[in-house]
Parts: C-alpha cells; sequence; structure tokens
C-alpha cells in the first residue's frame, strides 16, 4: 500500500524528519526557506498533510486557491502552538482538521520570559555591549545601575499554562507578589496570593507585565497607547506571546517619552522585520523568537505533530485539535 503523501514547509529536528520520511511520501523543505502563498495551496491540493510551522501564512485566499484545484489534504498538523497565522473558519470550511502542540512548549517559553525579564531589569544587553565594545571602564557604585526583581510586582497577561509557568518561577524564584488577567476565571492560579483583576489595574500594579494571551484579532493591540499609559514609568514590558498582541509603534513612543522604563521582546508584529527604532533603544531587550527554542521542546513539539497526523490520518480524534 502506497504511503500517505505529506509536505513539511520548513526543517525539522532531524530526529522527526527521519521518523516522517520513514513513515510518509514526506516532502521535506532541504532549503528551509519560507513557502510563498501558491505553494502552500499546491500542498494542500496535492498532499494528504500540510505540517506547517507558526510562520506559515495560510489566510483564506489559500485554501480559496487550493479549493479551486480541489484539496486533497485532510490536516494542517501544526509546528508551534499559536495558530494565529492560519484562517481556522477558512481550513474548517475546505474540510480541514487543525492541530497545534499545546503543553510541550511551555517551560522553555517561561524561561525566555525569565530570560528578557533578567536582561532589561539588570541592564544586561547594555552591559554586554559595552564589555564587546571595549568601552568597559572598570567597576564603579553607579555603573548601570539596575532594578530590583525580588519583592517586585509581576503582572501576566494571559493565565494559561505558559503565564502560570512564568507567574511560578518569579514567585518560588524571586519572591515576586502575581497579579494577573485572564478572560475567564482561574480557579488554580497555582501561586499563593495570586490575584485576578482586569486588565488596567494588572497594567496599573505590575513593575513587571509578562504577555501570555493568544495572538489573532480577538487580542490584537490589546496592550496600546492608552493602556500603556498605565503603567508605572519604572515597569516593564515582557512579550512572548505573539507581536500583533502589541502596539508596536505605541510601545516606541512610551519608550521615548519615558512613559515604561524598558521591554523585552521576543516576538514583533511583522517579523522578521523589528521596528527600527526599537534597535538603537539601550532599555530594550530583542530576541529572535527563541521561546520554544530548546533541543528537547522542538523534538516534543515534532513528535505530537506527528502524533497528530498520524490520528487525522487514521481517522482518530487527534490529541490537540484546534478545529
Ligand atoms: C508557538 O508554538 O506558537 C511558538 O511561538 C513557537 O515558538
Amino acid at each position: 500500500m502506497s504511503k500517505p503523501k505529506i509536505v513539511v514547509t520548513r526543517r525539522w529536528p532531524a530526529e522527526v524528519e527521519a521518523i516522517l520520511s520513514d513513515r510518509f511520501d514526506a516532502t521535506l523543505n532541504e532549503a528551509d526557506t519560507p513557502m510563498d502563498a501558491i505553494q502552500l495551496a499546491e500542498a494542500l491540493a496535492t498532499a494528504d498533510a500540510v505540517l506547517p510551522t507558526v510562520v506559515d501564512r495560510l489566510d483564506a485566499s489559500v485554501f480559496e486557491a487550493a479549493k479551486a484545484r480541489g484539496i486533497r489534504a485532510r490536516v494542517l498538523a501544526n509546528f508551534g502552538v499559536g495558530v494565529n497565522h492560519i484562517d481556522l473558519s477558512a481550513a474548517k470550511a475546505a474540510g480541514l482538521v487543525v492541530t497545534n502542540t499545546p503543553g510541550v512548549l511551555t517551560d522553555a517559553t517561561a524561561d525566555i520570559a525569565m530570560t528578557l525579564m533578567m536582561m532589561i531589569a539588570r541592564r544586561a544587553g547594555e552591559g554586554e555591549r559595552e564589555v564587546r565594545a571595549g568601552r568597559w571602564t572598570g567597576w564603579r557604585p553607579t555603573h548601570l545601575i539596575g532594578a530590583d526583581v525580588a519583592g517586585a510586582t509581576l503582572g501576566v497577561v494571559g493565565m494559561g499554562r505558559i503565564g502560570k509557568a512564568m507567574a511560578r518561577r518569579c514567585h518560588f524564584g524571586f519572591g515576586m507578589k502575581v497579579i494577573f488577567h485572564n478572560r475567564s476565571a482561574v480557579a488554580d492560579p497555582e501561586v499563593p496570593g495570586a490575584r485576578q483583576a482586569p486588565l488596567e489595574e494588572v497594567l496599573a500594579e505590575a513593575d513587571f507585565v509578562s504577555l501570555h494571551c493568544p495572538g489573532g484579532a480577538e487580542n490584537r493591540h490589546l496592550i496600546n497607547a492608552g493602556r500603556l499609559a498605565l503603567m508605572k514609568p519604572t515597569a516593564f514590558l515582557i512579550n512572548t506571546a505573539r507581536g500583533d498582541v502589541m502596539d508596536e509603534a505605541a510601545l516606541v513612543a512610551a519608550l521615548k517619552a519615558g512613559r515604561i522604563a524598558g521591554a523585552g521582546l521576543d516576538v514583533f508584529e511583522n517579523e522578521p522585520s523589528v521596528h527600527p527604532e526599537l534597535l538603537t533603544m539601550e532599555n530594550v531587550a530583542l530576541l529572535p523568537h527563541l521561546g520554544s527554542a530548546t533541543r528537547a521542546t522542538r523534538i516534543a513539539m515534532g513528535m505530537k505533530a506527528l502524533a497528530n497526523l498520524e490520528a487525522v490520518l487514521e481517522e482518530r480524534e487527534p490529541p490537540d485539535r484546534v478545529v
């Protein structure tokens, strides 16, 4: 019997690619170049499954183009938890199951949020740039004075798995108080004394605001000029969620005006481009979307996508169905 045909849109960890090649008639993207809308539509029309990543834009026009040719694919097994890059109703209308990879990247992503928090609080990027440039003139009492993390208040926006993991790290590791905002009531925030509050209250009280809510239309520009103005001038913003949750131009304006103290960003509105003014700011730490980038995590994401893919092709309910 012939093996199901799958298209993998980017390079995946070698361990997972080996299994995919063994079990399927797999087209791998050896050049690791992003696929355009025409290539994605072609994949949907010619393969039994397409395995996209969080940077493949699967909007309605891609499904329309594939439909015009006749869609063969039954599943989009996404490598990643965020699905804001997929038009879910168009995918569903086209008869596709969409799955994602929740759970396995929780710790790695919370660790990156912690990394950014420490970098901006203790001016680590600034200090490293100084050392590398040969500009360090030696220890002195007033040199690169940062902010304390111990005892400060963390504000979490989106108290799901990753938000809770960030809260646990900050509370149990650094003795921080936690206040959080979440659309629905959170029965167990997993941190003693953590308090659920309206977004405006979280922004006004926190010393570090960390974003962990989904991207996409529902949260687009949730953090805008008006909401940034509620933050303390000594407070920092951390974003490891999605770039579109934050109005990047409004963030730049707030940083320039000193309305907030700094920002740590792993995600951006128009990745991989970054607002040019952010690149010039010393009080901003910038990472290239590294949230889930550990070896074990990326393998686990691939294995989860594989389990979802196999379930759909074998006509079982996939463990991580989104639609
Ligand atoms: C995800 O899974 O949504 C992440 O952004 C990838 O790191």
